[in-house]
Order: C-alpha cells, then structure tokens, then sequence
C-alpha cells in the first residue's frame, strides 16, 4: 500500500473491507426523516428515541417529518442512558410485536445501539441474550444476515453509532459493557444534524469529544490489518480489522478536528464552527474506528465502567455512581498511549501533531511523552477528572480494574504492542493521577 505500517506479515491479511452507511450531514437535516425513511422503503416506522428527548425539540422535528411524509410511527423510549440488556428485551418485544418495516432512531450512542440490538434480538431472538456474543463470554451465534432498514440520527457527538456496525451493551448481570460487532449492525442511512449539539451542557461535550478523540486515536494506532491473520472466509472477516488505509483517512481528520475545536467547542455553547465540527468529526471517527476497531482505551475504559465508583461529572440526569463512557475512556489515555508507543512509535508521533501537541524538538521516539502531555493538557482545559482518582479509585483497585478489562480480548489483541495482565495493572497503576 505505499506505507510501511502495513508492510506485508507472514499468514497476515493482505486484504481488509469497509463499510459506511450512506451519510448526510448539515444543519437542519434533521427534517429529511420523513423523506429518507420513505426513500428506505419505510411504512410503519419504530422510533427510538429516549424519556428525555421524546420531551423535546429534535423529537418534534423527526416526528412531523415522518408524519408529514405519511408514515405511521410508533415511539419506544424505554431506554437507560447507559445501553443495557434490559433496555434491548424491552426494544426487542416493541419490534417483535410491532409489525414494522423500518426503524429510525433519535438520540446518542445509547439509543441508536439498543434500537440495533432489538431488531437483532426482537427479529431473531435466542434462548440466552449472550449467545449473540463472541466467546469466551457469549456463544458466538452467527447473526442473520438482514434487519429492517435503519435511519440513524445522532444527538451527541461523540459515540459514531450512525456509522459502525457496533453495539455497546451493558449486561447488567455482570455489570459490564460487551460488544456486539456485525456487518448487519450497521445503519443503512445517517441523518447528521449538527443542530442537535448546541444545547448540549459543557461535560457532555467534553465526554462525548474524548469519546471521538479516543475512537479516532486508537484507530490510528491500532495493530496494522496486515498483522492480523488472513481469513479464508470473506464473510468471515472480522470488523475489527487493524489499521487500515481507509480508517486512516478518516481518523487523520477527526484527530485534526478534536485538536483544533474541542477546548472551544466545551467552553463555548455559541461557537457554533467548533460545535459542528466536533460533530462531524464524531461521525469521521466512526467510519474509521467501526472498520478497524479501538485497543486499549476501549479495553481499559470497560473495567472503569464496571467498578465505577464516583459520579464525576454534570450534565447527566443520572444517579450516583456513574462515570460518562468519554470520562471512562479517557481518564486512562495519557498512560495508554505512552505504554503503546513503544510499538508505533511514528504513528503515535504523527498523531501527537494532529492533535496540535508541541513537537519542538521531539522525535519518534519521544510520542509517547508529547502525545501523553498533549492528552493532559486537553483533559485540565476542559475540567474533565485528573486520571483514575479523579474518578474515585485507588491503587488498591488496580487488581480488580485489570481482571475485569482482561475480559475484552479483541480490543486488547488490537493493540500496538503486546499486551498482558500485568501491563494493564502497570498503566492503570500509571494512571491514578497525571
Ligand atoms: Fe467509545
């Protein structure tokens, strides 16, 4: 390919597969739902959305679209903001009986993943809600190769839904998020309507944009595709591919956007360039990340999640305890990224200086350090908590964050460098505070 990260490997793939959903993008859109769900074939329409935007504004706008353009629309908004396995059996028994033929969601990461899962689950349901999942947790239970067509409309922007075949559930059981990745996951349109950001308080814009900063990041310097084993199936080959050539592209830009508008778009609700630009860079991060998939930052943020101590944040209209995903991810980043440089040093570098770092007089072999210190000082400008003790843990908790972050074999196997159970405890040790 022209570039020396995928330089060919012995029984490496020489080969790796992109999907996007068709996207469009701009404000206003919003109200071409009625005019794309017909175009999608739509008659009867399932929309998810959840309790507190059915209340407002984006709701009104999608709903008189679709109904402007006769289709008749049921809502379902029984969903937590943490998407769970609860919130999909309640979306998969609305699908199952609703007798519908397309399914448009309305909402952050949370909404779009459950309204997946409950086509998958309400459409084709199994005897255990993890059969669906890769082992070792779940049986692997090959998907259906066809849901209802599916229009995505995020709110947020930060998680890239609209534009990965991924969904992140909660299993409650476990207290733990998993991940559900398939071909026929993946919308067939996105309605991207930047709009939706404007109200958005300043902590979710700071947690949703270290969720981009962090898909786009791991994407760039995930393990090269050429690393990963070839598969004789082309069916088989698995969405989270490596680095690629086409993740690259679109996660150089959103790496560009994050460093560039994310201070300003937090602090700011009116600067309106910074806050559509996050937007879009979201949506860049998830036809990068969704085709290659994350590492460690992903991996670790799981382990956060399902020990969360401390409420850290505002802006969530959620109990204690409860930690953003964003928050969850990035407070482990600076010491992620200085363990992996060692294994991509020039790519970590590259993505320092996309991220606007100071480089003078640094090398490859510094990008750990300048990537790190790049990551802190965007963490202090936007108030987001300083590492793991920001958050609530302890070195004490160090043993049982790596066991349960363990878990996420995959994302881990994504890495740059090769990594076990004692690096984790060694970068969660090294990311108490910065
Ligand atoms: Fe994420």
């Amino acid at each position: 390919m022209g570039c020396q990260y995928f330089d060919p490997c012995d029984h490496g793939a020489d080969t790796f597969t992109i999907a996007i959903p068709k996207v469009t993008f701009g404000r206003g859109c919003l109200a071409e739902a009625g005019a794309r769900a017909l175009g999608l074939g739509m008659n009867r329409v399932a929309l998810f959305t959840d309790a507190a935007l059915h209340q407002g504004p984006y709701f009104a706008t999608v709903m008189e679209s679709l109904c402007a353009a006769g289709l008749d629309v049921a809502v379902f908004d029984e969903i937590t903001i943490e998407a769970d396995d609860a919130s999909v059996e309640r979306g998969a028994a609305f699908i199952a009986e609703g007798n519908f033929d397309g399914v448009v969601s309305l909402g952050g990461g949370s909404v779009m993943d459950v309204a997946k899962a409950s086509m998958l689950y309400g459409l084709h349901p199994v005897p255990d809600f993890l059969d669906y999942f890769a082992p070792p947790l779940g049986a692997g239970k090959p998907m259906p190769t066809e849901l209802l067509p599916h229009l995505a409309c995020p709110t947020t922007s930060g998680t890239g839904s609209e534009c990965t075949s991924i969904s992140v559930l909660r299993i409650n059981e476990l207290k733990t998020k998993f991940v559900l990745a398939n071909p026929v996951l993946l919308a067939q349109q996105a309605l991207i309507d930047p709009v939706c950001c404007a109200s958005l308080p300043p902590m979710v814009v700071a947690s949703t944009g270290f969720d981009l900063l962090c898909h786009a990041l791991e994407c760039y310097t995930a393990k090269a595709f050429t690393r990963w084993a070839r598969v004789d199936d082309p069916n088989k080959r698995p969405l989270i591919q490596g680095a690629n050539p086409w993740s690259d592209l679109a996660a150089r830009k959103a790496l560009e956007i994050v460093g560039e508008y994310l201070e300003r778009g937090v602090n700011d609700a009116a600067d309106t360039q910074a806050r559509d630009q996050l937007m879009w860079g979201a949506s860049l991060a998830g036809m990068a990340f969704g085709n290659s998939g994350t590492h460690l930052g992903h991996a670790l943020s799981y382990g956060v999640t399902h020990l969360m101590q401390d409420i850290t944040t505002n802006g969530y209209a959620v109990g204690s305890p409860f930690v953003p995903h964003g928050i969850s991810v990035v407070v482990s980043a600076p010491a992620i990224f200085r363990y992996t440089a060692a294994g991509a040093p020039e790519r970590h570098f590259e993505a320092a200086g996309y991220l606007q770092a100071n480089l003078k007089g640094a090398a490859a072999k510094d990008s750990g350090e300048v990537l790190a210190t790049r990551l802190i000082e965007l963490m202090r400008k936007t108030g987001v908590p300083n590492g793991l003790s920001g958050v609530g843990f302890g070195p004490a908790d160090v043993p049982a964050l790596a066991a349960s972050s363990a878990r996420q074999v995959r994302a881990i196997a994504n890495s740059p460098r090769e990594t076990n159970l004692v690096d984790i405890e060694n970068i969660y040790s090294a990311a108490i505070s910065y």
